[in-house]
Formats: structure tokens, sequence, C-alpha cells
């Protein structure tokens, strides 16, 4: 009999060899003659344990890793297709802490089924969330949405609900749906893993709200660096088709709903929604001022939903289980699982999707296992480059949008980088600006101007020349960017730039 044999083809496993393991693998069977059906699955998220694979027991699926190449004939001497004995053996999958500790609500799946298998998303609860939806009004699966709690979770946090009523309410003959998958913040994943992991779980929630709000054209606005997750995505749709779970007459329904990929232009600022709107009209990615809102007056002028990877792939569990069912995990006002995205100098880092509420701390050290090089952990990033840099003391902060904004700091996508106490902070808030310079689109004054004389200052404040003038002048050039830019990246800045004057000023005064 055939044995099942989990290798994934996710981009972190991909590139710590899982091409070769899987290649690996097949020509030792076949050399032993053993019948083995390798399937490549999405991560289970656990960074460190790639390329993680698992062979599929009648008592659930064992795990081996971090496995090369090189390790395989062993794994094989060793009898790991009945589960057998080895250093890399790390049990049953599901059992390991880090994964079992998880509300896998949103990524359920990854990890778990073949990513391009429409007939595995069907065998696990796929498409009955949009099958629900199908025998619904619009008012009532916007108000399953909203009911939910669900909140943008590419880092404005605002309610999906409310945002696809302003698109079904606007009058047109034509509206979209328009998947934000740019995934641009430093030190953010989730969005990839999902896509290469569960496309179906994408296509299926971009389904649903283009029905819910009457859009029959969708685009997935993808960042040019993910090819695997493009690959996976245009696979998925195919099949989606295929089966007639996309295109005309759904499923007998008679609702339609087409859907595309296009590949974004490869620049920070095209993450924004209204720069997306531009870029996705074949245009520059600038920032369009605002009002009209997008949910009026979007893609080609018509109302138009943009919404992430990561709220759009969270309606189909929605939908399937219902919104009390959603609304139950998390804590105040953010409602529902964060995926949240651990990196940097960490010993365990990947993906980990928990209710709101969980603190920092239980992150950096129940899962992370505190800092890679053993040393103290003395900073941490979270939400992205715009994100503000966090001290110890606020570890015990939980991840909720407004216990974060009650700190100056922001949840953002859920991105988490830590530091060691071999950090310069005076050195990461220089880098901060110097990526605002980088990346601004030059619309606006405050933004293009003030982040390049930003750099100049602060090489000023690190060299020691004039020290409290300079830091006095970097004070009230971030107001500036505060209050003045016309979109988040001139407007954010100044949150990792202030936080890192306001909590590891040492950093900026020790030199001469
Ligand atoms: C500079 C900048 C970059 C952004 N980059 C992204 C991005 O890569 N992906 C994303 O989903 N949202 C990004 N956003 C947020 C979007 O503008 C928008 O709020 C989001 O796509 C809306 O979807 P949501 O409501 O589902 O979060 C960015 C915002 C700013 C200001
Ligand atoms: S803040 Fe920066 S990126 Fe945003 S519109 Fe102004 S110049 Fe462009």
């Amino acid at each position: 009999m055939s044995v099942t044999i989990f290798v994934p083809r996710d981009a972190a496993a991909l590139s710590l060899g899982a091409e070769d393991v899987a290649r690996a693998i097949a020509e030792e069977a076949a050399t032993r003659r053993i019948d083995v059906s390798i399937v490549r699955n999405g991560t289970r998220g656990m960074v460190w344990l790639e390329p993680l694979v698992e062979v599929s027991l009648s008592h659930g699926r064992v795990g081996y890793g971090p496995v090369t190449a090189a390790d395989v004939r062993s794994l094989f001497d060793a009898d790991f297709l009945k589960g057998g004995k080895h250093a890399l053996n790390v049990g049953l999958v599901e059992e390991i802490p880090y994964f079992k500790k998880q509300e896998r609500l949103t990524f359920a799946r990854v990890g778990l089924t073949d990513p391009i298998s429409v007939d595995d998303y069907l065998a696990n609860h796929g498409y009955q969330g949009l099958m629900r939806a199908l025998s619904m009004s619009s008012a009532d699966i916007i108000k399953e949405v909203t009911d939910s709690g669900l909140r943008g979770r590419g880092g404005a946090a605002f309610p999906t609900g409310i945002k696809w009523k302003t698109v079904a309410d606007a009058p047109a003959s034509q509206k979209y749906v328009t998947c934000n998958a740019d995934e641009g913040d430093s030190g953010t994943f989730a969005d990839r893993m999902l896509m290469e992991g569960d496309p179906f779980c994408l296509i299926e929630g971009m389904t649903i709200a283009g029905i819910a709000v009457g859009a029959t054209q969708g685009y997935i606005y993808l960042r040019v660096e993910y090819p695997h997750a493009h690959r996976a995505l245009n696979a998925a749709i195919d099949a989606a088709y295929a089966q007639n779970y996309l295109g005309e007459n759904i499923r007998g329904s008679g609702k339609r709903f087409d859907l595309e990929v296009r590949l974004g232009a490869g620049a920070y600022i095209c993450g924004e929604e209204t720069s997306m709107l531009e870029s996705l009209e074949g245009k520059r990615g600038e920032i369009r001022p605002r009002p009209p809102l997008p949910a009026i007056k979007g893609l080609f002028g018509q109302p138009t939903i943009v919404n992430n990877v990561i709220s759009l792939s969270s309606v189909p569990i929605i939908l399937q289980k219902g919104a009390a069912f959603y609304q139950h995990y998390g804590v105040g006002r953010s409602r529902g699982t964060l995926t949240i995205q651990l990196g940097g100098n960490i010993k365990r880092g990947g993906l980990i999707e928990r209710a709101f509420g969980v603190t920092l701390r239980e992150v950096l050290y129940d899962y992370g296992g505190g800092s890679a090089t053993g040393r103290p952990i003395r900073a941490v990033q979270v939400g992205g480059p715009l994100g503000a840099y966090l001290p110890e003391s606020q570890f015990d902060t939980p991840l909720d949008y407004e216990a974060f904004a009650g700190i100056q700091a922001l949840v953002g996508h859920g991105g988490i980088v830590v530091f060691d106490d071999t950090v310069d902070m005076a050195r990461m808030a220089r880098y901060a600006m110097e990526f605002c310079a980088i990346e601004s689109c030059g619309k606006c004054t405050p933004c293009r101007i003030g982040s390049t004389r930003g750099v100049e200052v602060l090489d000023r404040v690190i060299s020691g020349q004039n020290r409290d003038f300079h830091l006095t002048l970097v004070e009230e050039l971030c107001d500036t960017m505060l209050n003045g830019s016309l979109c988040g990246l001139g407007g954010l800045t100044p949150y990792p730039v202030q936080s890192a004057l306001r909590h590891f000023r040492a950093d900026f005064e020790k030199r001469t």
C-alpha cells in the first residue's frame, strides 16, 4: 500500500532545500521499490523545522525536520515510513506545543491539505461558506460579516462588514473586489503562506465578497516577488473555474464571479490601497486623495472592495460557522484571530494564529523560545516598518488593536521582529526614516522632503553634532510628518522614530 508523504512547497521550505528533499525521497523510494505518494503541501508555519517532512499514519502525521537531502537515506533506514525513531523525528505534528496551542481558524487547512486540489479542499470543509452564502441575501451575508467583528488585517483594522455595506449600497453597473496581496511590510509572510498553502480559501472569500456586494470581477494584486504564490493561485483559479466555483452561474446559483491575478509593481507604496488601485489600472503607484473612498469610487472609478488576503480568507469560516462562532474569539473590539508572524532574532520563528489578547511575552518566550542568540530581548517592532519599537516593559501588552493604540503602537498586519540587547536603536530610528525616504511616492512634502531631512538630522545626532538641538528638530519633524502627510507612509514613520526616542533615549545620547 502506498504511503503518503508531505513535503512543503512553501517558499520558506523551498529556500531551505525542500525541492531537493522531495526529489531525494522519490529517488530513494524508487531504488528501494517502495510505493510512496508525495504531496506538496503548504507549511505548518514552524519555520525552524523546515523542511518538515510528514508521514501520514493511522494515528496521525509524524514529522521529521529539519530534513536535508543528505538525511533521506538514513530516514528510510530508520523506517520513517512507519514513524520510526530518528534524530529528526518530532513526533505527531499536531501535538507539537507550538502548533497545538494555536487557534487555527483562517489557517485551518494550511499545511494540512494539497493546496491546489479542489477535492482536498472540499474534504476539509472548503466551499461550505460559499454554498451557505449562495442561499442568503446580500444583506444577510454582510450582516454575518459585520456581526463577526472582523476588522481589516492589512493594517488599518477597519470593520470589513461596514466597508462591504458601503460598496453594496453604492449604485453602479460594475463593481469590483480587489485583494491587496502586496504584503510589503518587513517581517510579514502570512499572506504568502496562506496563498501558497490554501489558495482556495482566498478565492472562496473573494467570491463570497463579490456575491455580497454585487461585484462580478475580482483582482488579486500580488506582490511580484511571490512567484510560488503566483503559481499556486493560478492553478487554484483554473481548478475553481473547471469545477464551476468561479465563472458564470456558480454551482447553478445564477451568480457570476470572475477572478484574475495581477502582479504588483514592486514598490512598498503600492500596498496602500489607493496606490494599489492606480497600479492595477496600469499607472504609477501614487496615492489618490480621499475622499472619495475606494468603496464609492475605486478601481476604474467604480465602487470597489479593497481587502487584505487574511481579511478575505477569514470570511469562509465566518460564513461556514456563523458570526457568533468567530466573534467568540478575541477581546474587546478585536474579535477573531490574529495571524502573528514571528521573525528576526528569535529561536523559533514562524506563523502563530491565536485569538486576539495573547501577550507579546507569551509569543516571544512560550512560542519563540527567546532570542536566537540567547541574549536578552531588548526590543521588538510590531506591525511592519511603520510600527513602534517596544521595550521589555511593554511585553505584557495584549495583542489587541485598542491596547496597542493606547501605547502609541500598531498591531498592523501582525508582524513581530525581534532584536537582542546588541541593537542600536538610534540606528534603527535612522533606518525607519531612510526606508520612508526610499519608498516615498513623492506626492506630499512632509514625507518626500521630511524623510530625507530626517535621515540627515539623525546622522548628526548619531555623530554627536549639536545633539540636543538636532534631537528637538527630529521631534518637530516627526510632528510635521505625523500630522501633515497625505498617507500612512509619511504619517506613520514617526512611530518607530518616536518610540525609539521615548524608550531607548540613551542610545541617542551615548555618542560623543
Ligand atoms: C504605506 C502603506 C502600505 C500598505 N501596504 C499594505 C499591504 O502590503 N497589504 C495590505 O493588505 N494593506 C496594506 N496597507 C493598508 C491598505 O492601505 C488598506 O488599508 C488595506 O489593504 C485594506 O484592507 P483591509 O481592510 O482588509 O485591511 C498599506 C497602507 C499603507 C499606508
Ligand atoms: S505620505 Fe509619502 S507616500 Fe504618502 S502620499 Fe505623501 S509622499 Fe506619497
